[in-house]
């Protein structure tokens, strides 16, 4: 089975999508800073083309980036040759012992490795373990409410050498976000057409604080990164362990 961001929509992600990312990393190093953790070992899952990454080596940690695309950890070791990176589903891999783990750009919605609520609650678990005392736990996911009305909702983005034309349907009662994509990408004199969709499970921002604090988790619920603000239907979570 072909899971989501093979190499032309993982290209355009990189050089079209990327300010999500590259304008998360101040704030990002903000709450790590604030939080105590100024060096040692971050896990960033779903670590995309590396952009955070890159930044966190720069500013001095060590990194390990997870990510089930190919063509992702592919840019991502270019982008960042002083990180590591592990091509894996994050709901299924081992995590080292670490002082941050990080989740940027709703990874955990995604729905490449079929998931629910309780694989999420499991994989809370983990990272609570491989956390050192005092470590902390960054991420945001996308909630209900990414469509306005009920109609699906078409739109087109381009670069130099790319386009996409999307459609994105959002079922309000499943909660449940498909995102399909006709990719264009400039090769050579060409342009090369493909198609992807991705499934998205949109979560409730109190259902996942819940599932936090029962693991044992302080929670604090935050509306973008530092100076970064995120769209209405994105929440981000700071995650301590005591
Ligand atoms: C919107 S992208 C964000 C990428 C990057 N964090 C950024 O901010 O640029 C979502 C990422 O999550 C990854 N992803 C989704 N489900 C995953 C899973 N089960 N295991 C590992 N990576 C996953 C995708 O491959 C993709 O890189």
């Amino acid at each position: 089975m072909l899971t989501g961001y093979q190499e032309d929509l993982a290209y355009i992600h990189d050089v079209g999508f990327g300010d999500f990312s590259s304008k998360s990393a101040p704030g990002l190093l903000e709450i790590l800073h604030q939080k105590g953790i100024k060096n040692g070992l971050v896990v960033d899952l779903g670590c995309g083309s590396g952009i955070w990454a890159k930044a966190l080596t720069q500013a001095g940690y060590d990194v390990l980036g997870i990510d089930i695309s190919d063509a992702f950890i592919d840019l991502a070791k270019k982008k960042a040759p002083k990180a590591n990176f592990q091509k894996a589903s994050f709901l299924r891999v081992t995590l080292p012992k670490c002082d941050a783990v990080t989740s940027i750009g709703e990874c955990l919605n995604y729905q490449f490795d079929e998931h629910g609520l309780i694989e999420i609650q499991e994989l809370f678990a983990r990272i609570y373990t491989s956390l050192k005392p005092g470590g902390v736990f960054i991420f945001d996911i996308a909630q209900p409410g990414y469509i306005r009305g009920m109609n699906p909702q078409k739109t087109y983005s381009q670069g130099q050498d790319w386009a996409i034309l999307l459609e994105k349907t959002e079922n309000k009662i499943t909660n449940h976000l498909t995102r399909q994509m006709t990719i264009f990408r400039k090769v050579d004199n060409f342009y090369r057409r493909s198609e992807e969709i991705h499934d998205v499970q949109l979560y409730k921002a109190s259902e996942i604080a819940t599932k936090l604090r029962k693991i044992g988790f302080k929670v604090k619920i935050i509306r973008g990164y530092g100076n970064f603000i995120f769209s209405k239907a994105q929440v981000g979570f700071i995650a301590t362990k005591a």
